[in-house]
């Protein structure tokens, strides 16, 4: 789970730099992330469903604006993930073999690049939020590492 959220983390912040990775790798790692999400919220569907579930029930400011943070951020990536599918240059026409599209649909490419900034934001704050959780997983990982190397 933590080398998932790790690997998340770097893939998030490669894809927000395309002239960093070039367009191919950028479509091809933001086609890889769908799997990586899907797994993370697999790993976490115990969380979501109690929170789910005890939505309407007492809960702390602390839980409620979290769990709000956190469909913000999945529909932030949907939308992210699927404008960039629909804008595609090279990966999708690869995968689908169908021709490329002569001019790229503003419109999508608009709504990839806004929501690129949203979710950026978003998932600093996701991170921050569940920033305990990431540092006790780093300390168990890493003091055993520590502990075997001595
Ligand atoms: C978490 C996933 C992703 C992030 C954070 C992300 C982020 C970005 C950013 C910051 C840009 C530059 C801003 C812009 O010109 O619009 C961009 C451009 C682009 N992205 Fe993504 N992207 C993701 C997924 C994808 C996927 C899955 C595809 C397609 C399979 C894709 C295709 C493209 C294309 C074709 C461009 C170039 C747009 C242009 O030249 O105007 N992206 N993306």
């Amino acid at each position: 789970m933590f080398w998932l959220d790790v690997t998340l983390l770097l893939l998030v912040c490669a894809l927000e730099t395309v002239p960093f990775t070039g367009l191919v790798l950028h479509e091809w790692l933001g086609l890889a992330l769908v799997g990586l999400a899907f797994a993370h919220l697999l790993f976490s569907w115990s969380w979501i469903a109690s929170h789910s579930r005890g939505f309407f029930s007492r809960q702390s400011a602390r839980a409620r604006i979290n769990y709000f943070l956190n469909w913000s951020l999945f529909a932030g990536m949907t939308a992210l993930i699927f404008s960039g599918i629909l804008i595609s240059q090279k990966a999708i026409p690869t995968l689908t073999a169908a021709p490329v599209a002569p001019t790229m649909d503003w419109r999508w490419d608009s709504i990839h690049d806004t929501c690129s900034n949203l979710v950026l934001i978003l998932a600093g704050l996701h991170l921050a939020l569940n920033w305990d959780w990431a540092l006790a997983a780093g300390r168990r990982i890493f003091g055993r590492l520590w502990e075997g190397a001595r």
